[in-house]
């Protein structure tokens, strides 16, 4: 634990980990606060490059969330996100960042627990890693 402030993003579908987040919010249920939610219509919309931008403007971590396979409602947005994050954590290791900054969860809307695992594993691990170099270096546009 490096105690310094994360700052992780979480890409999520409306269909299924935004509606899963709002649920936990509404049962009162406890996860690190590290963590911005950004609403998407589908993780079939989520590309490489807005990613890879936010790595670049400072972010210490990235999730996304989407529907459980099989359920997504653009039938297959999921598995192309899922593609995609497996890409952009080949790019992060060419770049000298830890791959597992970014990583890709399934769920439905009504797995809140689910929610909160995912979001607590991906802010202790981003924890482990230290706060992303491009921030402390200052190298990202965001960064401090
Ligand atoms: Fe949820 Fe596609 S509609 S991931």
């Amino acid at each position: 634990m490096t105690g310094t402030p994360l700052n992780i993003v979480a890409f999520c579908c409306e269909h299924c980990a935004y509606a899963a987040a709002d649920l936990a919010g509404g049962l009162r249920m406890q996860y690190p606060p590290d963590v911005r939610i950004v609403q998407l219509p589908c993780t079939g919309r989520l590309d490489v490059l807005t990613v890879l931008q936010a790595f670049d403007e400072g972010v210490d971590g990235v999730m996304a969330a989407g529907c459980l396979p099989g359920n997504c409602h653009f039938l297959e947005g999921n598995l192309n996100a899922r593609r995609r994050v497996t890409r952009i954590q080949g790019l992060l290791g060419e770049i000298g960042l830890e791959p597992g900054r970014v990583e890709m969860f399934n769920m439905s809307a009504a797995m809140a627990a689910e929610f909160v695992t995912a979001v607590t594993e991906m802010t202790e691990r981003i924890n482990e890693m230290g706060p992303s170099p491009l921030r402390v270096g200052g190298a990202g546009r965001g960064g401090d």
